[in-house]
């Protein structure tokens, strides 16, 4: 008798600690999910650099989304926030998604409570935005890469919501040091020097990370927040890569599965983008090609040109990008493994969202009682110009007829001197391209966009469609702060956050004096001197509307021009395989026998990559013999592998076989797609010879 009595006591007292535990530990209900994004990987323009000659040939590590849901388990409030492996949001691809998921789960994931905030990585396929300026460096909309990009984002959400369970949310950061500077010193300078002095840097140094934990206290994810431009890869590269944010993603999710390929993760961390407008990786400074001093500090250009002046990052030395990439991608995970350590505050209080869709060419506000109108969006020369990240990449766009670019051809007719109204609203900018009046064959840059705010507890997330500039971010966080602590949604240790770019894309925010000496990030500031301070007024109506639990109007949709789109890139008409050779056959074999440290370098016969997109899959497997049995042992979003498109029907696989390989028997398998005349695409495939590794 009395050992039951103390056994049920024991039992009570458990019972008792799993409910403290339970109340304190798990707030939410919380779902992460992680998904291929990856689009075409050859014959399709990069985004990021607006070079046409920069045309994808071939794929390092995967595109990937990762998305979070956190569900209010009083109200049953939810948002959805998705970090991506994109250069920015789109609203072509933002739409896509959002039809999915209504299919699917009706009302439940809406425009309002989903955020797709892009990490900016200038590695991917390009052509899923649907105005027609994006489309000029890609020759066209290309439907695939939306369809793949839309298609992996709701499938990251879909396993997202399968995965909802109760958890809980911690919050935590620090500096990360080495990892970015001001690419614009001169523009930022520009800032009062009373704001300046609040600050110690030049660029914002701090991670904020967010750490989900399941009901038994383990880690299932991360999100953190930090700015610096994904510009480790250089604009000569033609490797598909989610550059250092992707990167650092990747290898932090391989430390926490163990046993899995990449792509399979459960535990799923996050590296998105913040008010990164202004920062470099490039951390050694802009230097110039031929000289190697220091580029002229105001206009980031040698003897009066900008296509020698270079901003210096890990590969200067080597033209390694790769390295730089990892080096970058580094720093990231060892503060995010810090941060994830000593993340003890616990996130508490609502969810909750505001989310309106605004005319911004049309937006009228007051501004220290006068009137304030923004502008019809237009781009300066000093935008045409590039960065000291990758200059002089739209530099085709000065009236050079000579590019051969088909999209351009058509659109040179189009382009007409700004109004005068045009010209004053954006003044000093020099205008080069009124892309808020160019609108043939459709418009060259959004007017309506997207301003989000989510709410989770003491964190708010403004979710916004642009670059902001360090400055401008701050300018932001500061007054959505203020207006939230004045009405007690958050304390004073909330924490305002910058996503982005988010949703769709509006090039750059700059402030005001920043915008006034019309650098880079000034010329691609497209709605005037007025659109920061238009985005505080925008951000503190939402948050009063967050404080009072008022209705926003969300207004109206941008126009849908997917369905007229162009497309002037040449089609594969068919794929011819090498002669004597069918497809999938071996070209380069493997030799017998490999020590570590060696790199495998075989080749295929395989048709353009470009026939079909190999979502969830692979070009090919490393697979390794145990038992009996092929296991396959790598895929292509492996780090140490390469996928390569050499164009004539021939494909190169490359592993680069490190240290921490085992010794065994191994083959490589190559899977591929090739197009017969009259159009039908087939599978082909192909496997290597058997080789040991020692
Ligand atoms: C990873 O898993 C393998 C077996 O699947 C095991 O041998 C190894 O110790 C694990 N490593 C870690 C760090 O857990
Ligand atoms: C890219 O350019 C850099 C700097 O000029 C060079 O060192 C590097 O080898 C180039 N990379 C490729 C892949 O061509
Ligand atoms: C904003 O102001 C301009 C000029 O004052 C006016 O033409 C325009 O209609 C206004 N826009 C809206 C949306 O009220
Ligand atoms: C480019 O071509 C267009 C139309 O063919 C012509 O109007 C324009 O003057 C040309 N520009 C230059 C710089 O040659």
């Amino acid at each position: 008798m009395l050992k039951i009595w103390i056994c049920m006591l024991l039992v009570i007292t458990q019972l008792n600690q799993i409910l403290v535990r339970g109340q304190s530990a798990t707030n939410y209900n919380v779902g992460i999910g992680i998904a291929d994004i990856t689009g075409t990987v050859a014959g399709v323009n990069m985004m990021g650099y607006a070079m046409p000659e920069q045309v994808a040939a071939g794929l390092h590590i995967r595109q990937r989304s990762r998305a979070f849901i956190i569900v209010d388990p009083s109200t049953s409030k939810r948002v959805v926030f998705v970090s991506a492996d994109l250069a920015m949001g789109s609203l072509a691809v933002r739409r896509a998604t959002l039809e999915r998921l209504k299919e699917t789960f009706g009302d439940l994931y809406n425009e309002e409570n989903v955020a797709i905030s892009g990490t900016h990585t200038h590695a991917g396929p390009a052509g899923y935005l649907q105005y027609a300026l994006y489309q000029i460096t890609s020759f066209g909309y290309i439907k695939e890469n939306t369809e793949a990009i839309s298609t992996g984002i709701y499938n990251s959400i879909v396993k997202a919501h399968n995965s909802i369970q109760p958890g809980s949310i911690f919050v935590s950061s620090g500096e990360l040091l080495g990892a970015n500077i001001n690419r614009s010193p001169f523009s930022y300078e520009q800032n009062p020097e009373g704001e300046r002095a609040q600050y110690k840097d030049n660029v914002d140094k701090e991670m904020i990370l967010l750490k989900f934990t399941n009901a038994k206290g383990d880690v299932i994810g991360s999100i953190n927040w930090f700015p610096v431009h994904p510009v480790s890869m250089m604009n000569n590269n033609t490797l598909v890569s989610g550059d250092n944010k992707g990167t650092a993603s990747y290898f932090l999710e391989r430390e926490y599965n163990n046993g899995t390929l990449p792509g399979e993760e459960t535990i799923v961390h996050a590296f998105a983008n913040s008010n990164l407008g202004d920062t470099s990786p490039n951390i050694f400074g802009p230097y110039c090609a031929d000289t190697g001093l220091p580029c002229e500090y105001k206009t980031s250009t040698c003897n009066g040109k900008k296509e020698t002046c270079f901003g210096r990052g890990y590969g200067y030395l080597t033209g390694d990008d790769i390295y730089a990439t990892r080096k970058i991608a580094e720093l990231h995970v060892s503060k995010a493994k810090e941060l994830i350590d000593t993340a003890t505050t616990p996130v508490t209080g609502s969810i909750d969202f505001k989310f309106t869709k605004v005319d911004l060419e049309n937006y009228n506000f007051t501004l220290n009682g006068n009137d304030i109108s923004l502008c019809k969006a237009a781009l300066g020369y000093s935008m045409i110009a590039g960065t000291t990240d990758g200059p002089g990449g739209f530099n085709f766009v000065q009236g050079d007829n000579s590019t051969g670019n088909p999209f351009w051809k058509i659109t040179t007719g189009v382009i007409k001197q700004p109004t005068k109204e045009t010209i004053e609203c954006q003044r000093p900018k020099p205008i080069v391209l009124a892309t808020g009046e160019m609108t043939s064959p459709y418009d060259y840059t959004p007017s309506i966009v997207e301003i989000q705010l989510l709410r989770i507890g003491n964190i708010i997330i403004c979710v916004v469609p642009a670059e902001f500039t360090t400055m401008s971010g701050r300018r932001l966080t500061k007054t959505v702060k203020n207006v939230l602590v004045k009405k007690g949604i958050i304390d004073e240790n909330g924490i305002v956050i910058v996503s982005g770019p988010s949703n769709s894309y509006t090039h750059y925010v700059t402030t005001p004096e920043e915008y006034s000496v019309q650098r880079y990030e000034g010329g691609s500031t497209i709605y005037g001197p007025n659109t920061l301070n238009a985005y505080l007024q925008l951000y503190t109506d939402l948050s009063v509307a967050l404080a009072d639990n008022l209705v926003v109007p969300i207004g109206f949709d941008a126009p849908d021009f997917t369905d007229k789109a162009l497309n002037f890139l040449p089609p594969i008409i068919v794929d011819i395989p090498t002669l004597f050779k069918k497809f999938g056959d071996v070209i380069k074999d493997v030799n017998e026998k490999y020590i570590r440290g060696e790199t495998i370098e075989v080749e295929f016969v395989g048709g353009h990559p470009k026939n079909y997109v190999q979502l969830e899959s692979s070009f090919f497997y490393v697979q390794r013999l145990e038992g009996n049995r092929w296991i396959n042992f790598k895929n292509d979003g492996d780090w140490n592998t390469k996928f390569k498109w050499l164009g004539n029907s021939v494909v190169r696989i490359i592993w680069e076989i490190t240290d921490d390989v085992q010794a065994g028997t191994y083959r490589i398998l190559y899977q591929g797609y090739h197009k017969l005349l009259g159009g039908k695409i087939v599978p082909e495939s192909g496997i290597t010879s058997i080789f040991t590794v020692s």
